[in-house]
């Protein structure tokens, strides 16, 4: 039997990222109308963080509505807005009791007023907690975060004297602090739901050492068992992040 991702912390992924997809083709194998589909994932989200917490999990994020899906129809996306409107301050004592620190990774600018104060109110009443880290990604889009980060760099280069010497320095890692994600760990473990092969503009800069689940099980067909499976398989990949798999073993017996 493969050793259950519990036993061991270190080949625990550190932050899951979820795209929680299936909702609508859940509903209509069901006869019903997506909006249900959608009601019930919100359900399943609101599980998978004590899932996740139990498993040992130190930052969850969780894929809510992407920049893209402001396209979808008109009705559609009002209910998903007052969907969060009504289940953030619903599942807030939750959180409080559960220590969750609850943040956001997007831009809240565009979205409704009900929705923005329930993102900041729990944002802020949450802010000192010390449990799981639950990042809720809402309006959106890696390429927006790496735009949005092109331009503060530019911003800094322009303050810097010797500006081509800025520009030299410029490294990955640099370039990540200009990031929304600066003081998000680097995602670990991508896992999608609902069988499409495709990251759909999340997480797009550290999607680049992911790694990468993708199971067909519809988002709120989705349990604590699926979770713990995609769990397991990321336990027993080797990430080797370029390397080859001896020199992986000798920083291993290194480290040990
Ligand atoms: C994901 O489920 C939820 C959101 C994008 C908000 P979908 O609504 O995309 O479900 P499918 O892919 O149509 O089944
Ligand atoms: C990704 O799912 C967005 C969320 C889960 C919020 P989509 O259903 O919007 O992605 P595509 O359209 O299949 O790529
Ligand atoms: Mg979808």
């Amino acid at each position: 039997m493969s050793p259950s991702a519990q036993e061991d912390d270190s080949i625990l992924p550190c932050h899951v990222g979820i795209i929680m997809d299936g909702n609508g083709r859940w509903a209509r194998a069901r006869g019903k109308g997506r909006l249900e589909g959608h009601r019930q994932g919100a359900e399943v989200a609101r599980n998978v963080v004590r899932w996740a917490t139990d498993l040992g999990v130190k930052q969850l994020s969780l894929y809510a509505f992407s920049t893209e899906n402001w396209e979808r129809p008109r009705l559609e996306v009002r209910g998903l807005m007052s969907l969060l409107a009504i289940l953030l301050p619903k599942t807030l004592p939750e959180m409080m009791e559960s220590q969750v620190r609850f943040r956001i990774l997007g831009d809240i600018s565009p979205l409704p007023n009900s929705v923005r104060k329930a993102v900041k109110h729990a944002c802020e009443v949450t802010a000192h907690h010390t449990g799981i880290e639950l990042i809720i990604c809402l309006n959106y889009g890696g390429q927006q975060e790496i735009i949005a980060a092109v331009r503060e760099t530019l911003q800094w280069i322009g303050s810097q004297t010797d500006q081509q010497q800025a520009l030299a320095e410029l490294t990955p890692e640099r370039f990540r602090q200009m990031m929304w994600r600066r003081d998000i760990a680097p995602l670990d473990l991508l896992i999608r739901t609902g069988g499409e092969m495709r990251i759909s503009n999340f997480h797009l800069w550290d999607a680049a050492y992911a790694e990468l689940y993708f199971t067909d099980v519809f988002w709120p067909d989705f349990s604590k068992q699926d979770l713990q499976q995609a769990l397991d398989v990321y336990a027993s990949r080797e990430r080797r992040y370029g390397l080859t798999s001896e020199q992986i073993a000798t920083c291993m017996d290194k480290e040990a």
